[in-house]
């Protein structure tokens, strides 16, 4: 039996690597497996909420009841989630967006010229999907509830508790080594103006239910639109 207690909410999550295109064969994506995202999705819909799912390229099932949104890049991605948070009081960023795109996408595929000459590739900075809503207007005026996920291979209080501060948002949620991968287990570290708490190792489906009781009694205390 899941209480509804995110009944009326609008809750939007990204989930998944990005794809950052080289030229229409090639690409720099990374080994997220969309997981713990997919996993929070279908909790938040469980909580009575309607929940808007924006994925990178995964091989994940849509959780039941959840509306999802495909894409790539994280230009499309920020893009796509934008749009979704008009409505949402709550936002979770699970995403493993590529920090750096190529600078420039090639129309035709790479070739080989023969003379043994490597392509050298030029980058830009992506945007930061978290800290552009967090910066937003729905986020500023309280309306908004933003949540974070940090996965560190070191020091994770420390650099959880100043990427919070950084990104400007109330809860991050740090991933609590080993780095792994597509795993079905994890712990967490919640961190929040009060402190640090942990979430002691379990199915991340578990986790994330536990996650959304804790956003639901967030947003009980202080209440978003
Ligand atoms: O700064 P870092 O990438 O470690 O921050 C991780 C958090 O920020 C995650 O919640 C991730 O989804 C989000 N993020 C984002 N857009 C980026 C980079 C990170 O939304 N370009």
């Amino acid at each position: 039996f899941q209480p509804k207690v995110l009944a009326g909410r609008h809750v939007v999550v990204t989930a998944g690597p990005t794809f950052e295109a080289l030229d229409p064969i090639r690409g720099i994506t990374n080994h997220s497996s969309g997981k713990m995202g997919f996993a929070i999705a279908r909790a938040a819909r469980e909580a009575g909420a309607e929940v808007t799912l924006v994925a990178g390229p995964v091989h994940l099932a849509t959780p039941r009841g959840v509306q999802r949104i495909d894409v790539k890049s994280a230009q499309q991605m920020l893009q796509a989630t934008q749009a979704a948070v008009q409505q949402a009081s709550v936002f979770v960023a699970t995403a493993a967006v590529a920090d750096w795109r190529p600078a420039s996408q090639a129309e035709h595929k790479i070739k080989k010229d023969g003379s043994g000459a490597t392509p050298v590739l030029h980058f830009v900075e992506n945007p930061d999907i978290l800290a552009t809503v967090a910066q937003g207007e729905r986020a500023r005026s309280g309306a908004l509830f933003c949540v974070g996920f940090a996965a560190e291979s070191e020091n994770l209080a420390e650099h959880a508790k100043a990427k919070r501060a950084r990104k400007g948002i109330p809860l991050l949620v740090g991933n609590i080594g080993p780095l792994t991968f597509g795993q079905d287990d994890n712990a967490l570290l919640l961190v929040d103006a009060q402190g640090v708490r942990e979430l002691p190792r379990a199915p991340k489906l578990q986790l994330a239910r536990e996650l959304v009781a804790e956003i639901a009694a967030r947003l009980q205390r202080a209440p978003h639109a």
